[in-house]
């Protein structure tokens, strides 16, 4: 099939490339020149562990990229928006990267059937409105035609096109592989047809041709009308923040009575019902999705005159878990003026590059107003250019010039790379060898083997 992805970012991109490894002829589109450069010099801009084999193999065969929306319009059976849907700064989804290309799809529509496909995390009830912009769209046009041709005032023709919501349930870090080996696909339509294309588009990925295990039974295809579909993807993101502030509450709980959340963890979650996933006391949450799109439920319960007290309460936690993590360092080394500070780990989680409300942003803004020296490593950023609001952190290049002069290290970032340092080593380099766990991370006998004082969450 012909398809056409506007927004190349992390699931644009990642969304494009897929559907182009399973066969069909996909365009990117992204009004960012330089970055469509960077794609037609095989650059990947993004870290994402697979995609760039998946890129390099695809390009010029059955993928392609661009900045010009028009004639991929016009071609394309299936549009994705992928554009971005940030938080305001009151807290609401910012849709006007969605507006854009609403009305710029609607520019672009002829006669011929096409459905356009909501991926972008949107608000509900987002579903009619880009209906709405895109007839926009086609009318402003039809009205500049009308006017350039003198021809009078008519009503416009009817447009031929179905926009449903699919969203995307992709992890940073794991996009290629969870794009192949979902756990279910959801499509929200009131069109049989939208849906038969929808459900002919992923076939392949329904029938588990790409996945890694290929004896599970098809991928659920769940159908819903566009509202449904829209509140799936902000219930389930705010269910896992949720989750993550639950237990966090918890192991502040247990700090108090002397438990372990880490066995208390375990425990809990080998019940069938309750899960071990998202159940491991930390940092809290962060990244491009979670703050944003649990603030956006917010505000859309209260726009229906609703107050959502378990969400507000979920962030609420998930505020103060950061501060904690200060408090911890302030309750071993007392006055952090003058102190160094080294973070392991910036990125908002393992294996990408992505800082979007990285906790890391947090730690290093509390520290450097309490007067602490703030330095970090992180494998990507460390070795990336990437340097956007890091100001006020030493970024250094390796693990032992990180701890080199550090009055206490804290583990921000989950790394793989993070389980086997030379801790012996950095303990020696250090002023005073204190190690904050603040994912719990480490195995603490190791650490305090080492020669570290460790301090874990929650235990
Ligand atoms: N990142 C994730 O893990 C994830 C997971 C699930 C859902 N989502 C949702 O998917 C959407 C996209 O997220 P992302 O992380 O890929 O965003 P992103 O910021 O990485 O990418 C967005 C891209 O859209 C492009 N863009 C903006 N305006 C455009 C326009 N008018 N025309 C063409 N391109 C334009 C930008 O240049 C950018 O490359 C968001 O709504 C997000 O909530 C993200």
């Amino acid at each position: 099939m012909r398809v056409t992805v506007v927004g190349t970012g992390y699931v644009g991109l990642v969304t494009g490339a897929c559907l182009a490894e399973i066969g069909h002829q996909v365009v990117c589109v992204d009004n960012n020149e330089s970055k469509i450069e960077a794609l037609n010099k095989g650059h990947i801009p993004i870290y994402e562990p697979g995609l760039e084999d998946i890129v390099r193999r695809c390009s010029g065969q059955t993928l392609s990229f661009t900045t010009d929306l028009g004639p991929n319009v016009r071609s394309a059976e299936v549009i994705f928006i992928a554009v971005g849907t940030p938080s305001t700064p009151t807290g609401e989804a910012d849709l006007r990267y969605v507006e854009a290309v609403a009305k710029g799809i609607g520019q672009h529509l002829d006669g011929q059937y096409r459905v356009i496909v909501n991926k972008s995390t949107v608000p509900i009830g987002s579903g009619d409105w880009v209906q709405m912009l895109m007839l926009d769209g086609a009318a402003q046009i039809a009205d500049q035609q009308a006017v350039a041709a003198g021809a009078p005032i008519a009503k416009p023709d009817a447009l031929n096109f179905d926009v449903v919501s699919n969203p995307e349930f992709l992890r940073e870090g794991t996009a290629v592989w969870d794009t192949f080996n979902p756990d279910r696909i959801v499509v929200g339509s009131g069109s049989a047809q939208a849906v038969e294309l929808m459900q002919r588009l992923y076939r392949p990925i329904l029938d588990r041709e790409f996945a890694e295990d290929k004896t599970l039974g098809p991928v659920p295809f769940v159908v819903t009308d566009l509202s449904s579909a829209e509140m799936i993807k902000y219930a389930a993101n705010a269910f896992l923040a949720t989750k993550i502030s639950f237990i966090n509450e918890v192991a502040n709980i247990c700090e108090r009575v002397g438990a372990d959340i880490t066995q208390v963890s375990r425990g809990m979650g080998l019940d069938s019902r309750i899960g071990t996933k998202f159940l491991n006391a930390g940092l809290g949450w962060g990244g491009s999705c979670f703050p944003k799109d649990v603030s956006a439920l917010v505000h859309t319960a209260a726009d229906y005159g609703y107050d959502t007290k378990i969400l507000k309460a979920a962030i609420e936690v998930n505020v103060s878990q950061r501060n904690h993590i200060i408090e911890r360092l302030q309750q071993e080394l007392k006055v952090l003026k003058g102190k160094t500070i080294g973070l392991l780990g910036l990125t908002f989680k393992p294996d990408t590059d992505d800082m979007r409300d990285a906790p890391s942003l947090t730690l290093i803004h509390q520290l450097s107003k309490l007067g602490a020296k703030v330095k970090a490593y992180d494998p990507i950023v460390s070795a990336s250019g990437i340097r956007e609001g890091l100001s006020d952190v030493l970024v250094e290049t390796d693990a032992l010039r990180l701890a080199q002069g550090c009055d206490a290290l804290v583990l921000v970032t989950e790394w793989k790379e993070f389980q086997s340092l030379d801790l012996e080593s950095m303990a020696t380099l250090m002023s005073r060898p204190v190690l904050v766990d603040a994912r719990n991370f480490l195995n603490r006998d190791a650490v305090s083997k080492a020669g570290f004082f460790y301090i874990g969450v929650g235990r």
